[in-house]
């Protein structure tokens, strides 16, 4: 199944993910695309909140694959890439754009887009929608993060509005749709592997439950991170947040 996108804008919304759902639980097609200039309730990963001033993108993109859940949950690694391919031609040629796990786009080390995926299944586990939303700090940044940030205009992108960016993005994000339908997400994730930050490095995965430090090894088929430990073990993880070394020094001093 292609995209056709139709979109929806509006000037203010809570958020675009919970709209995207709304009218997803009223029967609305695969391929609605609801953009807001600016959320009073943005969310983000893990429950925390997305701050949503004018100026940057806010989007959700309701997506019906006929793929059970566990395939699609590597559809926020096929949006990072299309998005990282938006960006890339922007940039000036001494900034480096890198996607960190797991669906987060950096440049030069600051995070200026993340993805917040959410879906409903029926009974056999299959997924009725998916809301992929979208946030990319187009003219400005939080100051207040776990993690550095940065946005666009700070990284020496000329203007471009969030809708040229968004459809520049739509443009991208297609044909990758189509090749992971058609072929699966194997030479997809090799391409996001491309721009991995930390890659074969020691790192850092906060989860619930603690910290677990280890060599980031590479993705398995569903964008689980592996994880080797010190004591050779390799860990599977499926959620969690990703620092590197330098970063907490940072932090610490
Ligand atoms: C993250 O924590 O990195 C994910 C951020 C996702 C933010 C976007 S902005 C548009 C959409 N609506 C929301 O409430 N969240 C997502």
């Amino acid at each position: 199944m292609s995209v056709d996108f139709t979109l929806i804008e509006v000037e203010t919304i809570g958020s675009t993910n919970d709209e995207c759902r709304r009218r997803a639980e009223e029967g609305a097609s695969h391929g609605l695309v609801v953009r807001a200039d600016r959320q009073t309730k943005g969310r983000g990963r893990r429950g925390r909140t997305w701050d949503s001033p004018f100026g940057n993108l806010y989007c959700s993109l309701l997506l019906r694959p006929e793929s059970s859940l566990q395939s699609a949950s590597v559809l926020g690694f096929i949006a990072a890439t299309a998005l990282g391919n938006s960006i890339e031609p922007l940039l000036p040629s001494d900034r480096v754009l890198q996607h960190k796990w797991p669906n987060d786009i950096l440049i030069d080390g600051g995070k200026v887009a993340g993805f917040l995926m959410e879906a409903e299944t029926d009974s056999a586990g299959r997924p009725q929608w998916i809301v992929l939303g979208m946030g990319v700090n187009i003219a400005n940044h939080p100051g207040n993060t776990p993690y550095p940030a940065t946005d666009l205009t700070a990284m020496g992108v000329g203007i471009i509005s969030s809708r040229s960016l968004l459809q520049n993005f739509l443009a991208a994000f297609s044909p990758l749709y189509e090749e992971w339908q058609e072929s699966g997400f194997s030479a997809i994730a090799e391409r996001w592997l491309k721009r991995a930050a930390g890659l074969g490095e020691k790192i850092e995965v906060k989860l619930d439950s603690g910290s677990l430090f280890g060599r980031f090894l590479s993705l398995d088929s569903d964008g689980a991170l592996m994880l080797e430990l010190p004591s050779a073990e390799i860990r599977r993880i499926s959620a969690g947040d990703v620092f590197f070394p330098a970063q907490r020094l940072r932090i610490a001093q």
